[in-house]
C-alpha cells in the first residue's frame, strides 16, 4: 500500500464497443477532498462506481484499505414508507443503532424530523438525510456523485458548509463528482478535470487553503479562471 486510503488505475472501461475510461490514475489520501470535473458523459459516475466496488468489470487495479465506502446521490433515494430514522438505519424494524441515528439527525440539522416521511421534507432537507444515511456506517470514504445539483443555490452553499463539517469531524475523505466549479474548489484539496471519452484526467488543480474558507477569497477567483480554461480547453464548456 502507498499510504493512500485509495488507489486506483483504471487502464481502460469499456461498455461494449465505447472506451469510457483510458489510463486514468487516481489516488486517495485519508481525510482528502477531491473532485472530478468533466463533460458530461466522460465516465465520472462510472469512475465512482469503480472506486465504490459496484463495477468490477474493467481492466486496471483497484487498491482500498479504506474499510467504508458510503455514496451519496443526485437525488436522495430515500424509501417513501420510511421515517427519516428508519431511512437513515437502513431499517424498518428496530435493529439498527439508534443512539448513533440521533446523533447524525442533529448534526445534519434536522432535530425534530425522525419520525418524518420524506414526503414531509425539502430537497435540501432529503439531501440531509443522505448525507446522514451515508454517515451511518462509519465510512473513512463518501463518494457523491453531483449531491447538490438539484437543489437552490443558497441551500447548496449551506449543504457544502455542512459537508465539510461533518467530512472534518468524523475524518472522512470526500470524492465528490460536480458540474460547479466553485463547488470543487470550495470544498477540495484537488481537483481533478476530465476530457472527453476515451477520458483521462487532463489536469490536476491544487487548491492549498486552509479551512474554513472565504468564497469571497481572491485565489479561488484565480482558480476559476485557470479551471475555465482548462474546461474550455477539454471542450466541456
Ligand atoms: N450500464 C451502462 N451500459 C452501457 N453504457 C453505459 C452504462 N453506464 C454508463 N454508460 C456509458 O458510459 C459513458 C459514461 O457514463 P457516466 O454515467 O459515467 O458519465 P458521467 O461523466 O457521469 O456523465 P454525467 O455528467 O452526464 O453524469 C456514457 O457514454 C454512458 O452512456
Ligand atoms: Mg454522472
Amino acid at each position: 500500500m502507498t499510504g493512500h486510503l485509495l488507489d486506483i488505475h483504471v487502464e481502460r472501461k469499456s461498455f461494449a464497443a465505447t472506451t469510457v475510461l483510458n489510463n486514468v490514475h487516481l489516488q486517495l489520501k485519508a481525510r482528502e477532498a477531491v473532485s472530478l470535473l468533466g463533460p458530461s458523459g466522460c465516465g465520472k459516475s462510472t469512475l465512482l462506481r469503480i472506486v465504490a466496488g459496484l463495477e468490477k468489470d474493467f481492466q486496471g487495479t483497484l487498491r482500498s484499505s479504506a474499510g467504508e465506502v458510503a455514496f451519496v446521490f443526485q437525488e436522495p433515494r430515500l424509501m417513501p414508507w420510511l421515517t427519516v430514522e428508519q431511512n437513515i438505519g437502513f431499517s424498518a424494524d428496530k435493529h439498527y443503532d439508534k443512539a448513533w441515528v440521533a446523533q447524525l439527525i442533529k448534526e445534519v440539522g434536522l432535530d425534530g424530523f425522525a419520525q418524518a416521511l420524506p414526503k414531509a421534507l425539502s430537497g435540501g432537507m432529503a439531501q440531509r438525510v443522505a448525507i446522514a444515511r451515508g454517515l451511518y456506517s462509519r465510512p473513512q470514504v463518501l463518494l457523491l456523485d453531483e449531491p447538490f445539483s438539484a437543489v437552490d443555490a443558497f441551500t447548496r452553499m449551506k449543504l457544502q458548509d455542512l459537508l465539510l463539517q461533518l467530512a472534518e469531524r468524523h475524518a472522512i475523505a470526500l470524492l465528490l463528482v460536480t458540474h460547479d466549479v466553485d463547488e470543487a474548489l470550495y470544498l477540495s484539496d484537488r481537483v481533478l478535470v476530465m476530457d472527453n471519452r476515451p477520458s483521462s484526467i487532463r489536469q490536476e488543480l491544487a487548491v492549498q487553503l486552509a479551512h474554513p474558507r472565504d468564497r469571497r477569497d481572491p485565489l479561488l477567483a484565480q482558480l476559476k479562471a485557470l479551471s475555465l480554461t482548462e474546461l474550455q480547453r477539454a471542450h466541456v464548456i
